[in-house]
Order: C-alpha cells, then structure tokens, then sequence
C-alpha cells in the first residue's frame, strides 16, 4: 500500500507540469490525441457522471471444430450468452462465478480483445463493436487490464521503464524520453514503487511488487476504466488486501472506474459498489455489495454465499450451508430452461426446466429466477438435488447432463 499523498500521473498533472521538458499543448497530451472530442480527459469524464460501460445482450460464442481433413464447426461454447450491465462512472463493479462461467471472457469481450458475436458494448457513448480498428487503437489507452498473473503478464527481458514505456510510446505520449520517464516515476509513486524499481526487470520483485508494477502498466496511460480480472488471486493472502487497498486509493484519487472480476467473494465485497454474480454465461444476479452480502436473492448467490466463513463463532454455527451438487455444466450445452435447474435446491417442476428467467429488478438488486420471491420469503424450502455430471462430448447434442445418482449433492 502506498504511505502518504499519492502521486498522480494523469493527464491534468502533466500538463500543469510548469516548464520541464513537456511540450505544453504539444502533441503530447493523450486527451488531446484522443479522437473522440476531447473525451480522453479524465478529469472531465468522472465529472460528467451517468455510465461509463453500458454492455447490452452480450454474447461470446467459441466455435468448436472437428473434422480431419476440413474442420466443421460441430457447435458453439457459449462463454457469454447474453449479459446485459452498466458501470457508473468512478464506480466498481465486481464479477464473481465459478471457474469457467465466463467471467474473463466477459471482460476481454467489454475490451473488445475478443470480438463479441453479438451484443452492444458502448463506452462513454461510443459503441466499440462496430467501431473502425484504427478508432478502436486510440479508445484502448482508456480502457486497460490487470491481469492475474504479473510474473507470466510482464516480459522478463524488459525492465520496468522499457515495460512502462511502450504503452507510452505505441499511444504518442510524452514529448520525449525524459518527459516519458516522468511519467513513469510518477506512475511508479502511485502505486508504492521506488524510483530505483525503473532499472530493475520483474524477477527482482516479489509478487505483490510485481502485481504494482502491471498496474501501473494499466495505470501510465491514464485510463478512465480498469478491468481487472483475478487481480490478487495469485498472490498471498496477506499482500491481497495492500492491493485491493491501493486499487481503491487510486480510484478515489484517479476517479477510475473498474470491473474487478474474482472468484473470490472477499476480493470483491470490499472494493465494489455492485456486484454481480455470472452462471454458465449469464448474470443471474446483481445487487449493491451489502445486499448482496446481506440477503442474496438467487439461489447460486445464496450457495456462493453460504461457502464464506463468518468470523463469529455463533453466527458460523448457525449460518446456511449449501453445497451444491455437481460441477457446472458444459457452456457448449447449457441446460434448458433456468441454466442452474440442474443443480438448484428449490428447483420447481413448473417453468425451471423449459422457461429461462429473464434478469428482474426485484427492490435495488436485479435476479434471474422464475421464483426468488417465494424462496426469499420461506414459502419454497429447499429439497435435495441429484448431482449430474456433464458430458461435453454430447456438446451440440441433448441432453448435456446425464444423472448421476451415486454423486449426490446435499442441502445442509
Ligand atoms: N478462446 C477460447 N476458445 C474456446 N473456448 C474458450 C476460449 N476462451 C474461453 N473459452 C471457454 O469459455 C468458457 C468461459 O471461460 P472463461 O475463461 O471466460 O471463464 P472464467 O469464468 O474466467 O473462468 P476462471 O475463473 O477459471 O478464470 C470456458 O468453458 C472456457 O473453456
Ligand atoms: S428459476 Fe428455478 S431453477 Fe432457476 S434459480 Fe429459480 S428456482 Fe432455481
Ligand atoms: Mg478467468
């Protein structure tokens, strides 16, 4: 965690920069570059309130082929299959579903690192999935990533200014080389880094150094939006929270708005101010943190919920288990109906298996569920669910799930 003021190296303090090797008014200036009126101001935009991501029936379908000599596509991953969610501007929204329930997916896809198959993505007005490549360059220096594994994300063979100094260099930033590393030792102040840190390469720190090291990568060309996918999973659990604490310093000083995806609840509780909970491609769930903690409305997030330990001996005593039976089922072959069916505990013969439940505004939280009312009032209790594992060489076939009876789950 950065001690003291932090230094801010956005756009606003560069070019207040009085003399020094900038170029005032240059070409210099990445708002000035921006090529969507001026919009690269960080400043200006976390003043102007309202959302700054509106993503709209968001879908990722991976291909899958077969075939020795010509491939056939023989069906589809649907990785994300129609998500619909906004981020306020200087606000966090948290991600959080199991492994494989296409949380990062979703993420690259909102950068448009991997094309969407459909859906709208807009970004501070603009609509990226339909804008020209050479547009779409100069919109990346706003939106960036952290990712989960600084030691593999950073290149061993660069020290920290030639790592820092691309993303200047490729975005037309900084007049030259000593306004750059200004920049950089700004950005490396920010984030807790010494000066000295410019000369080293990532082997010579340690994981949670690294980690500050890619964001500041993120960090240097001042971004509006950060999306940050695992930021802290791969570090200790004790160096976890100086991150997630700078995170949150930077937002409060940068104005920075973040999706900040994680498997781990905790991660995303303290830093957000919506979460919203992802199964087999699609939220099911979205509510503001507290409420969210404080009384999840679907039947997963109660689950996901269930699994954090309560600190007070008591409350741990009494709280609500739910172990959920059996693993996700396959994203080639999603279960008909309300895709957790499968694995729900208060599953109803009506509606679940043939009628997916559209994402409802239930009180300040939105939940995909045909019954969270009756469930969230007691008049549904839960039953017991038959674990069924899924079979993804039936991918494209019916069913996707086979039952599994000597695997049963259990509502405790
Ligand atoms: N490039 C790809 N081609 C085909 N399938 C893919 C591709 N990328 C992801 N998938 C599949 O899409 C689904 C969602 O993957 P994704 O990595 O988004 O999940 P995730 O929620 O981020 O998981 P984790 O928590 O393990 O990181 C998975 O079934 C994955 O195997
Ligand atoms: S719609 Fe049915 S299966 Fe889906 S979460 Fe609600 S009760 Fe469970
Ligand atoms: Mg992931």
């Amino acid at each position: 965690m950065t001690d003291g003021n932090v230094s801010v190296p956005s756009e606003r303090d560069e070019n207040s920069e009085p003399g020094g090797n900038s170029e005032p008014g240059g070409n210099s200036e990445p708002g000035g570059n921006g090529e969507h009126g001026g919009n690269g101001e960080r400043g200006g935009n976390s003043e102007r309130g309202g959302n700054l991501v509106e993503v709209r029936d968001l879908k990722v379908h991976f291909p899958i082929s077969r075939g020795v000599i010509f491939d056939r596509v023989v069906g589809h991953v649907k990785a994300v299959d129609g998500v619909d969610l906004s981020i306020p501007r200087g606000k966090t929204y948290g991600l959080v579903g199991e492994s494989g329930c296409g949380k990062s997916t979703l993420g690259r896809a909102l950068l448009q690192l991997t094309p969407p198959t459909s859906g709208q993505v807009t970004f501070d007005g603009v609509e990226l999935t339909t804008l020209p490549p050479n547009k779409m360059r100069s919109m990346r220096r706003r939106m960036q990533m952290i990712f989960q594994d600084p030691m593999s994300s950073l290149d061993p063979r660069q020290n920290v200014e030639s790592i820092l100094v691309e993303g200047l260099q490729a975005h037309g930033i900084g007049a030259d080389r000593n306004a750059r590393r200004e920049i950089i030792t700004k950005t490396l102040d920010a984030v807790g880094l010494p000066k000295w840190a410019l000369s080293r390469y990532p082997h010579e720190f340690s994981g949670g150094q690294r980690q500050r090291i890619g964001i500041a990568r993120a960090l240097v060309l001042g971004p509006d939006l950060i999306v940050a996918d695992e930021p802290v999973s791969a570090l200790d659990v004790s160096i976890q929270a100086q991150v997630v604490n700078l995170l949150d310093e930077l937002q409060a000083e940068l104005g920075l708005t973040y999706l900040v995806i994680a498997h781990d609840l905790a991660v995303v509780r303290h830093i957000s101010d919506t979460i919203g909970v992802m199964y087999l491609g699609a939220l099911v769930e979205e509510a503001p943190g507290d409420r969210l903690y404080r009384a999840p409305l679907h039947p997963y997030t109660r689950a996901l919920m269930s699994a954090v330990p309560v600190p007070d001996p008591e409350v741990e005593d009494r709280r609500e288990r739910i172990l959920l039976a059996g693993d996700l089922p396959s994203p080639a072959n999603p279960p008909t109906g309300c895709r957790f069916h499968t694995r729900c505990p208060w599953a109803q013969p009506t509606r679940c298996a043939d009628e997916r439940p559209v994402l409802r505004q239930i009180g300040d939280s939105r939940v995909a569920c045909h019954f969270a009312e009756p469930i969230a009032s007691g008049e549904l209790r839960p039953h017991k669910v038959t674990a069924q594992l899924t079979r993804p060489e039936d991918e494209g076939e019916t069913p996707g799930v086979v039952s599994a009876p000597s695997e049963p789950g259990s509502f405790v």
